[in-house]
């Protein structure tokens, strides 16, 4: 699968351990950055992730900023980005089956490595339940679209 992947300053540090967890699940990394420590602004990197997933070049797309919190704020601006913000593997489980999280959010000054690279592991495999899951997105989303015409 083609994930795209993107963090700011904060989330540096838990990037490459990321990429090569992705790696060796045998999925394909469009890393859009950043590649240091050196200050950025998140929603850059947010915009980078989301266009990649919302433009179909990627499934889904993983953002890691200090504590998630601004990515996954500055993610779901974006119509048909539904971003989750796990600091547990339930969470990350759930926000795939029920509610077909299509970016995951990661907070590099919460999480430890081995924890991070666990909730991206069942992220990824888990699959979205549908039937009266999918009945909520539609709303949600039916919502936004209603909101971005006023
Ligand atoms: C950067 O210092 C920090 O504010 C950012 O990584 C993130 O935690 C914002 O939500």
């Amino acid at each position: 699968m083609k994930i795209a992947l993107g963090c700011d300053h904060g989330g540096y540090e838990l990037k490459d351990g990321v990429v090569n967890l992705l790696a060796e699940l045998g999925h394909e990394v469009v890393d859009c950055g950043t590649n240091s420590v050196a200050s950025v602004n998140y929603p850059d990197f947010a915009e980078a992730v989301c266009s990649q997933v919302k433009g179909g070049n990627c499934i889904m797309g993983v953002l890691i900023c200090g504590t998630g919190i601004g990515m996954s704020m500055a993610a779901n601006r974006h119509p048909e980005i539904r971003a989750a913000l796990c600091h547990e593997q339930f969470s990350a489980q759930m926000s795939r089956e029920h509610n077909d999280a299509n970016v995951l959010c990661l907070g590099a000054r919460v999480l430890g490595p081995g924890l991070a690279q666990e909730i991206v592991r069942t992220w990824l495999a888990t699959e979205f339940a549908a039937g009266r899951h999918l009945t909520r997105i539609e709303m949600f989303s039916a919502m936004e679209l209603l909101n971005d015409k006023k």
